[in-house]
């Protein structure tokens, strides 16, 4: 029986092995504690994994306008709805609101339905809490100004964003709305001007980003925590901006020995034991099955307390890279 705080809000504790394949949010839906992130998957690839995925158990699936492949996973949920893999009502589904697209929340949802072929949406997500140069709807371009920086769009308050967002699930058109990328005192300004609280604040988490009191301010708060990049991005992010990956950790290696798991395993086991949702990516078959076998063990508190000690405050996703800002300074 999982716990209520002052506020309503659910959080499921550690009683078995088997606690938490779902969380309840702050209104009352709930969401599968393990899902499949979307990013940096194309083509064919979506629908053989999207299939896969399924066939093994995922229920919820992370994707974005951003990742260039709501028409590709539009296509394949349509199919495998109608092939009887799944019911639409089993399946949750996020997609994010991108930087260029705050001053047209409602068209940009709409756009976002309408690749990937659906009526509603389980939870969106604003991407980032920084508005840019609108370069279309669903463009998703991240325009620079003249001296190679992200072009700011200093006129649209995160208020008039998330005022968009609430008319969504007015509408009909989303059933939950959340934040990503918000900092504590963000999420704090977003409770203070919401008629309608995020239901969830998706941030990079793994064990080298811990952000304890992130996590702790917003669970006290009722907002969900959804933990992205949960395996610190491994090789991709090494490729992408040069990181160093948790995955190579020798005490977690060590942890993965101990309890006949992979280093991966204990990373996503680690995060659901701070009832924070995991939606890693991956291209490989095996690797899909290998993450979402993590409900059969539970690490001990000596191990959890273990973890806790290898934080870094190290963000492995920079994307000051391209934007030519750090946008967290
Ligand atoms: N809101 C945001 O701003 C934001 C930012 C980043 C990510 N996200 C979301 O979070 C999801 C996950 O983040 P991410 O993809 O950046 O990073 P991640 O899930 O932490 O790591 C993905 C990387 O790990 C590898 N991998 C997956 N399973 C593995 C395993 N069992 N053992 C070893 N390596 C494994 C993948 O390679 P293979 O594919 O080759 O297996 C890929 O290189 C994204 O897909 C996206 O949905 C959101």
């Amino acid at each position: 029986m999982a716990p209520t705080l002052g506020n309503g809000f659910s959080i499921p504790v550690a009683l078995n092995c088997d606690f938490s394949k779902e969380i309840t949010l702050n209104n009352d839906f709930t969401m599968p504690t393990v899902g499949l992130g979307l990013f940096r998957m194309e083509g064919k690839d979506v629908k053989d994994i999207l299939f896969h995925a399924i066939k093994i158990g995922y229920r919820h699936f992370d994707c974005a306008a951003k990742y260039k492949n709501e028409v590709e996973v539009g296509e394949a949920l349509a199919e495998a709805f109608r092939i009887g893999l799944a019911r639409r009502e089993e399946i949750f589904i996020t997609t994010k609101l991108w930087n260029s697209d705050h001053g047209h929340v409602i068209e940009a949802c709409k756009d976002s339905l309408k690749k990937l072929q659906l009526d509603y949406l389980d939870l969106y997500l604003v991407h980032f809490p920084v508005a840019t140069k609108h370069t279309g709807v669903g463009a998703c371009t991240s325009a620079l100004d003249d001296n190679g920086v992200l072009d700011i769009d200093t006129t649209i308050t995160l208020e008039a964003t998330w005022r968009g967002m609430e008319d969504l699930v007015s509408m009909g058109l989303v059933r939950s709305i959340g934040i990503s990328n918000y900092s504590l005192l963000q999420t704090r300004e977003c409770l203070a001007y919401s008629k309608m609280r995020p239901a969830v604040n998706q941030i990079e988490l793994h064990p080298y980003f811990q952000r304890e009191s992130l996590i702790k301010f917003c669970q006290k708060h009722g907002v969900c925590v959804m933990a992205h990049t949960p395996l610190g991005g491994a090789t991709a992010n090494t490729i992408t901006f040069g990181s160093v990956s948790c995955l190579d950790d020798p005490i977690l290696k060590g942890l993965a020995t101990k309890y006949r798991k992979t280093v991966a395993q204990i990373v996503l086991r680690w995060s659901i034991q701070r009832n924070t949702v995991v939606i890693p990516k991956t291209s490989k078959p095996e690797r899909l099955e290998e993450n979402f076998q993590v409900f059969d063990f539970e690490l001990e508190k000596e191990d959890m307390d273990l973890i806790k000690s290898l934080d870094r405050n190290y963000r492995t996703n920079q994307p000051a890279k391209y934007w030519g800002i750090d946008i967290y300074a």
